[in-house]
Order: structure tokens, then sequence, then C-alpha cells
């Protein structure tokens, strides 16, 4: 199959981008508004971009042509948690993306606790074994949404001991949530490793 992008409906693009985009991290949003109501969403355009500082990017679509609550809650609180699903949290996190309004709390609705956050003002997910508190590094409109692409600096890392090993999260323990096409998921409970090639010794 060759296809061009241009000959794509906005639709087909965004089923084969996320059919060939596999498998993809899931960035965990929770943000609050300027009324302190906390929202809580998942979002799988979800990259590393910088390690020093931390940096991620997270791109919010637009509903209708109107901004997600994620979105307008970034520009206007400029911060956020971003946590990382594993398994057991599969199924909250999906139930976390539904288009409710804007008043609801997706913590409640997902069943989840809150715990107070220590540089930001959107509290993080009590259950989640990872959890990144962030500040609004860039915003950028990208696209013919246009999307909303976020920079977000990590600026204090929680991570549940229990999924460490040798001092960073082990992803066979963490076994986390990775998003695929259509409705489908992955977890990392079964890594394989591979060694990297070793630069040649100088004679
Ligand atoms: C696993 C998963 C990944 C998602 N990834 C994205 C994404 O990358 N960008 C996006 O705009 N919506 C994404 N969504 C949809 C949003 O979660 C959904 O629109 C949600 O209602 C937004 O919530 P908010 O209005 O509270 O911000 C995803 C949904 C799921 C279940």
């Amino acid at each position: 199959m060759e296809i061009a992008a241009q000959d794509l409906s906005g639709r087909e693009s965004y089923r084969l981008m996320i059919a060939c985009l596999v498998p993809r991290p899931i960035a965990w949003v929770s943000t609050v508004d300027l009324g302190a109501r906390t929202n809580l969403a998942p979002f799988s355009y979800f990259g590393g971009v910088t390690s020093a500082p931390p940096i991620v990017m997270v791109s919010v679509g637009r509903r209708q042509g109107e901004r997600k609550d994620t979105a307008r809650n970034l520009l206007v609180s400029r911060e956020c948690v971003i946590h990382i699903p594993d398994r057991a949290l599969a199924e909250k996190m999906v139930a976390t993306s539904a288009d409710v309004g804007h008043g609801v709390d997706e913590f409640e609705l997902a069943g989840l606790t809150k715990v107070a956050s220590t540089d930001v003002r959107a509290p993080r997910v009590a259950e989640a074994a990872i959890a990144m508190e962030a500040h609004l590094e860039r915003h950028m409109e990208v696209g013919e949404g246009p999307n909303d692409v976020f920079l977000l600096e990590v600026t204090r890392f929680h991570v549940r001991d229990d999924v460490l090993v040798d001092g960073v999260p082990d992803p066979a323990v963490l076994a986390a949530v990775g998003r695929l096409g259509g409705t489908g998921y992955c977890d990392t409970a079964a890594p394989f490793s591979i060694e990297r090639p070793r630069p040649p010794k100088s004679s």
C-alpha cells in the first residue's frame, strides 16, 4: 500500500497515524482551572523531547473546534501532573477520556484518589506508580485543527518504590500501558533486551 498524505481525509489520516505509530505511551494528565476544579484525561500524542531539563510533549486536538478542558486549563494554570498508567489502571484511565462537561471531575468519575502535589496545584492520582509534576514551557498551535501542542518541563518525579529496580522504574514490574490503533492497547509486562553495538576499540 502506498498513500499520499494529501489524498487522506482528516479521519483517514487519524486512523492511519494511530495504527502506524505504535505503541504510544500515554500521558494521563491532571490539571486545574482558575476555580481550582480538577480535570484528568489521557493523551497518547505524547513523547519525550529533552532530558536536561526533562521536557515532554503532549498534543491535544480540538473537540468540535473548541479547546478540550486539559488544553484550556494548561493555558490558564500553566502546570499539570503527567501520570503513566499501568495495566491495573487501564480501564479507569480510559474511563477518564469520557466527553463530559467542564465541571465534571474525572477523578470522581473513575473512582480515583487525589493526593496534593508539591510544585503544582493540580493533584496527583494516588493509585499511579509514576507521576511527574510539570510546568508549561511552550505552547504551539500545529496543523489544521489546530492541535494545541504543549512542551511541559518536569520539575518533580514521584515513583512508587515497588516498581523500582536499580533506582529506576522497571517496565516489567510497572506494566505501563501503550495505545495502539482503534481501541487496542498493550503493556510492557514482557520486554526484551538488546545490547547496543560497542564503539570500535582504538588501536
Ligand atoms: C488512551 C487514549 C489516548 C488519547 N489520546 C489523545 C491525544 O493524544 N490527543 C487528544 O486530543 N485526545 C486524546 N484522547 C481523547 C481525550 O482523552 C478525550 O478527548 C478527553 O475527553 C479529553 O478530556 P478533557 O476535555 O477533559 O481534556 C485519548 C483518549 C484515550 C482513551
